[in-house]
């Protein structure tokens, strides 16, 4: 890409021309953030996904996100930054592996967080998000046993504000599992007015210490709300960027990772960046594509979720 080539006015240039909509998540780099038309969780990027009228949809996130605004969207063109942008979460999970853990407990019925590849969804019959998992388990009769999956620390979390007994797929997101509950509470001592808020993807142990727990969305809604000043924030570091822009007045603390090594930047998320991103939108590629077959099923389980959480 040339140098002197002002990224952003060329994608504002190519949204317009193409009648493309950019979706980011909150992990995004500040500059693809700055530039997108609507930033969100999974699930406020899963609406946006379904009502959309443009002709292009291009997506800032990872895989899974972008194969769900396809198969909600089987005659726009998806587009992907990086097409090796993946998840951890939906790596845990092959199809199979999950097939057999099914056949399993034919009893039950599997609800599955939309970090998982399109085949999970295939195999599931509700999708749910960080956002809106709690609605979804108990909109399911309280009789009727529950498959959750890919993640254990959000089932678990899940299981306990419910008092569900689910059966957890042992799946967990990188980012999210290495957070140090030793060293943020030193970092609780040196700043004792700090309020510890986390992603449910987190350990036990960390949201055990939390003051306030939910989807990304949610964080930012109680950072800016909330009326302390200082906040030690446990999930990726996209996030605090528009905490800062939003509430520009209070400190944002990234929760320390165990390792000094680690960051808590998901490596998946980060793959994209504004160059790709601007590559994409003029050469419409990468793509995502998909069998018919599986689009169609993967799409019930979203649909119920949509239904369910509108
Ligand atoms: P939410 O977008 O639901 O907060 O989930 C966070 C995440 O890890 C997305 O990959
Ligand atoms: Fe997957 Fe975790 Fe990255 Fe989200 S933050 S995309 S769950 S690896």
């Amino acid at each position: 890409v040339d140098p002197t080539l002002d990224l952003f006015r060329e994608i504002e240039r190519l949204k317009k021309e193409k009648n493309a909509v950019l979706l980011a998540h909150y992990y995004q780099e500040p500059d693809i953030q700055d530039v997108a038309d609507y930033i969100g969780d999974s699930l406020g990027l899963a609406q946006q996904a379904a009502k959309t009228d443009a002709d292009i949809i291009v997506f800032a996130g990872v895989h899974f996100m972008a194969e769900t605004a396809k198969i909600l969207n089987p005659h726009k063109k998806v587009l992907l930054p990086d097409l090796k942008a993946g998840c951890s979460l939906a790596d845990s999970a092959p199809a199979a592996l999950f097939k057999q853990f099914k056949a399993k407990h034919p009893d039950h019925i599997v609800i599955s967080y939309i970090n998982c590849t399109a085949e999970i969804k295939a195999l599931s019959d509700i999708i749910c998000t960080s956002g809106n998992a709690k609605q979804i388990i108990e909109s399911v009769p309280a009789d009727q046993p529950i498959i959750f999956a890919p993640d254990k620390n959000l089932g678990g979390y899940l299981n306990k504000i419910t008092g569900r007994n689910m059966v957890l797929w042992n799946g967990a997101c990188m980012v999210h599992e290495i957070f140090s509950l030793e060293k943020i509470k030193k970092l609780k001592v040196r700043h004792p007015h700090a309020k510890l808020i986390a992603h449910p993807e987190c350990e036990e142990a960390i949201l055990r210490e939390a003051e306030f727990i939910g989807s990304t969305t949610q964080l930012l809604k109680f950072a800016v709300q909330d009326d302390a000043k200082e906040y030690i924030v446990a999930t990726e570091t996209g996030i605090l960027h528009q905490m800062q822009q939003d509430a520009p007045t209070k400190t944002f603390i990234p929760a320390p990772p165990d390792n000094s090594c680690a960051c808590n930047d998901c490596p998946h998320m980060k793959l994209n960046t504004l160059e790709k991103l601007y590559l994409c939108m003029e050469y419409e590629t990468p793509e995502i594509t998909m069998e018919e077959e599986l689009r169609v099923a993967a799409l019930k389980p979203i649909e119920r979720m949509l239904e369910i959480s509108r």
